[in-house]
This record gives C-alpha cells, sequence and structure tokens, in this order.
C-alpha cells in the first residue's frame, strides 16, 4: 500500500545530510550540574535550569503533596472546570514578582507568547520585531495576521524608524527578547520603551530567560534597567529559572481579562496540574528566601565566561549566563560538541537555521548548581578539545 507520508522520509534525510537532523540525548536522572545522558555521566552545560531547582526538595516536596491531596490532573479548561485555587495563588504570586497588576498562567512560555500576540492584535495592526526574537514570538505574530515588520537586531533607531512609517496602522506593538536565548545578550529596553512611548506603542517584552536571572531580585530585564511600570505586557516561562513547566503574562487588570475571553490557549487547552502549580508556588518561596542562588549564579558565570577568554575563545557578545564558543563552519561547532561530549561535558552544538553561517557554536549554561570544581573540569575539557581543533 502506498504511503501518503512517505516524503518525510526523504525530508529527514535531508536533514541527517545536512546534520541538522534532532536526535535529543535522554536524561537519567534528575536535571543537575552533574548528571548522567544517555549512560554518561558529565558535567551538564546544556540546560535552562539557571537557579538549580529543578530538582530542589522543597519543589519536590510541593509537588508530591499537591499531587496526593488534589490529584494528579486538573481535568479541563481554565474557564470550563480547571481553574483551582492554586492557580490563583501562584497568579497572584508571579504578579506580585513581576511588580504587575495581575497575571496569567498558560501551559508554556510558548503558548503564552504566541496566545498573547494573537489575541490582541488582528490585520489592522503592526507588528515591530526584533530579528531574533523567539519563534513562538514569530508564530503569534503569524497567527494574529497583523503586518510583521522586523528589524536588525537591537537596533533601536530601525525600530523607531518602523513605529515611525506604521503611524496610520491601528495599533503597533513593539515586541523583543529581554535576553537572547543564543547569543545570551541583553534587549536595549530603555530605547526601546522610550520609542514605544513616543509612538504611542503597545510594549511587550519576552523575559523568558531573564526572569529569576537578571535583576538585583531576579525579577527581569524591566527590573535590570529600573523601568517598573513602562512595559505594558512582560511574558515569563516558569520552565527555566523557575525549575517547572508553565508561562505567564503579566499586565494591567483589562489585559488579563482580554486573556481570560480571548487568549486561545488558555480558553481551548487543559490547565496546568496540581503538582506543577504547587511547585511554581515552592519555587518562588525559595527564590525569596535563598537570594545567594542568584548571587551564586552570577559569581560561577563570571568565573566560566572568565575562563573561557582567557583560554582564547570567542565567547560572542553574551552579558549572561547563556554563553556561546563560536567555532565558526557548522562542522567545526559538532566536533566541538562531540569532542566535549567525549571528555563528559554536555554543550550542545547549534548550527544553521538557528545561527546565522559561519557563527556555529556549542551553547553553554552556567546555574547556580556548578560548584567551580565542575566548571574547572569543564574549562580543562574546553582547552583539550580547542587545542586539538585548531580553535584557540
Ligand atoms: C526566548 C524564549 N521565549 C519563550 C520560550 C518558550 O518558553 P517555554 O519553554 O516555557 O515554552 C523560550 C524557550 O524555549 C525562549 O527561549
Amino acid at each position: 500500500m502506498s504511503d501518503p507520508l512517505a516524503y518525510l522520509k526523504e525530508e529527514l534525510a535531508a536533514l541527517e545530510e545536512q546534520g541538522i537532523r534532532q536526535h535529543p540525548r535522554v536524561l537519567e536522572g534528575e536535571q543537575r550540574a552533574r548528571t548522567r545522558f544517555d549512560g554518561r555521566d558529565v558535567v551538564n552545560l546544556a540546560s535552562n535550569n539557571y537557579l538549580g531547582l529543578a530538582a530542589h526538595p522543597r519543589l519536590k516536596e510541593a509537588a508530591s503533596r499537591a499531587a496526593a491531596e488534589l490529584g494528579a490532573g486538573s481535568g479541563a479548561v481554565r474557564t470550563i472546570a480547571g481553574t483551582m485555587s492554586a492557580h490563583l495563588e501562584l497568579e497572584r504570586r508571579f504578579a506580585e514578582f513581576k511588580g504587575a497588576e495581575r497575571a496569567l498562567m498558560f501551559q508554556a512560555g510558548f503558548t503564552a507568547n504566541a496566545g498573547t500576540v494573537a489575541a490582541i492584535l488582528t490585520k489592522e495592526d503592526v507588528i515591530v520585531s526584533d530579528e531574533l526574537n523567539h519563534a513562538s514570538i514569530i508564530d503569534g505574530a503569524r497567527l494574529s495576521r497583523a503586518q510583521i515588520k522586523v528589524y536588525a537586531h537591537k537596533d533601536v533607531d530601525a525600530a523607531s524608524a518602523l513605529l515611525a512609517e506604521s503611524a496610520d496602522a491601528r495599533r503597533r506593538l513593539l515586541i523583543t527578547d529581554g535576553v537572547f536565548s543564543m547569543d545570551g545578550d541583553i534587549a536595549p529596553l530603555p530605547g526601546l520603551v522610550e520609542a514605544a512611548e513616543n509612538a504611542g506603542a503597545i510594549m511587550m517584552i519576552d523575559d523568558a530567560h531573564a526572569s529569576g536571572v537578571l535583576g538585583e531580585t531576579g525579577r527581569g530585564t524591566v527590573e535590570h534597567f529600573g523601568l517598573h511600570g513602562r512595559v505594558d505586557i512582560q511574558v515569563g516561562t516558569l520552565s527555566k529559572a523557575i525549575g517547572v513547566l508553565g508561562g505567564f503574562i503579566a499586565g494591567p487588570d483589562h489585559l488579563i481579562e482580554w486573556l481570560v475571553n480571548r487568549g486561545r490557549p488558555f480558553l481551548f487547552s487543559t490547565s496546568a496540574p496540581p503538582a506543577v502549580v504547587a511547585a511554581c508556588v515552592a519555587a518562588l518561596d525559595v527564590m525569596r528566601d535563598e537570594p545567594e542562588r542568584l548571587r551564586r549564579l552570577w559569581d560561577r558565570t563570571r568565573f566560566f565566561k572568565e575562563g573561557l577568554s582567557g583560554l582564547g575563545f570567542d565567547t560572542g557578545i553574551s552579558e549572561t549566563p547563556i554563553t556561546p564558543v563560536i567555532a565558526g563552519d557548522e562542522t567545526k561547532a559538532v566536533e566541538l560538541s562531540r569532542g566535549l561530549w567525549d571528555e563528559g561535558v554536555f554543550t550542545p552544538a547549534v548550527v544553521f537555521p538557528t545561527v546565522a553561517r559561519g557563527k556555529a557554536r556549542v551553547r553553554t549554561i552556567v546555574t547556580a548548581d556548578h560548584s567551580e570544581e565542575d566548571l574547572g573540569d569543564a574549562l580543562a575539557a574546553f582547552e583539550r578539545v580547542g587545542r586539538k581543533l585548531g580553535l584557540i
């Protein structure tokens, strides 16, 4: 019998040939600084577990208790029968964390971004977007059917010019990632906020990699730049520094009430189970009670970055715990990743089309859980493999 999906086999073979087919490694224990993937014990520089909360005892305990008391699933979408008091408690806590009037939980950061952009704009509107914004922003922009205008990475003047030339649009949205996930650099938020204010545009920031990481108390890019009250929509994820799963929108009451009525992932997808919600609340407690985690994250980040640049590696323009080690062509990046793996260090290769050609790299992410010994071992491995490949 003929297989109408057979063409996918050829597409997969093409991906394999280009070296860009995904073969995810399998984590065989907890998400930790040293752990086991595919049967090998490694220093793990691949996760987004910035504060080391994914396996924190208080989160595990909260999740177990919630599952025992409230069950494994919520059983419905939020607007039908799936709103539990735990969801409301987490939303109240997250609004407080972000200094916003109100917050709304989504099933993921991806659906928070995509669902919100699609819910607040229509085809009469214009979206002005950084060229390196996350895929979920791009998908939301496409779903909204608004016109999408892309500016060169972090170019505030270009963003202002696009806002100005769109003055006759019904509404305009200026949108940026707070921390860019492939280079670890920070958006020029003060300039963008000013541009949005001058144009009367909505300002939205995706703080997936900044929540829990940037700012004196880890509240994100708005805190980092002291821009409280000047960003209309803040997106957060519960899946990275917070260590669990889910997404968030924080903003004014009327925005949240609109998303309750028109945010499609909120309306048409089942809400998070009690264990997830309770673990997220526990994560916010731990962030409050153990501020040394944030300090340790940045101490370790500085230690590792200095080590890499001291060895002579090209670490690009990173300003955060995400540090790329740029190898240049695709093959070199894959060889670097493989060589490090053989030496007991897990750092995935990132190649075209995720990053530009000639900028292929391995991406490292330091967490508060890494000890100096873990990072020292990783640096020694980088030195051996980097020399072998002629990168340093
Ligand atoms: C910049 C950015 N935004 C949004 C997301 C989506 O977040 P989540 O993993 O919670 O869906 C990610 C994560 O992959 C991200 O890197």
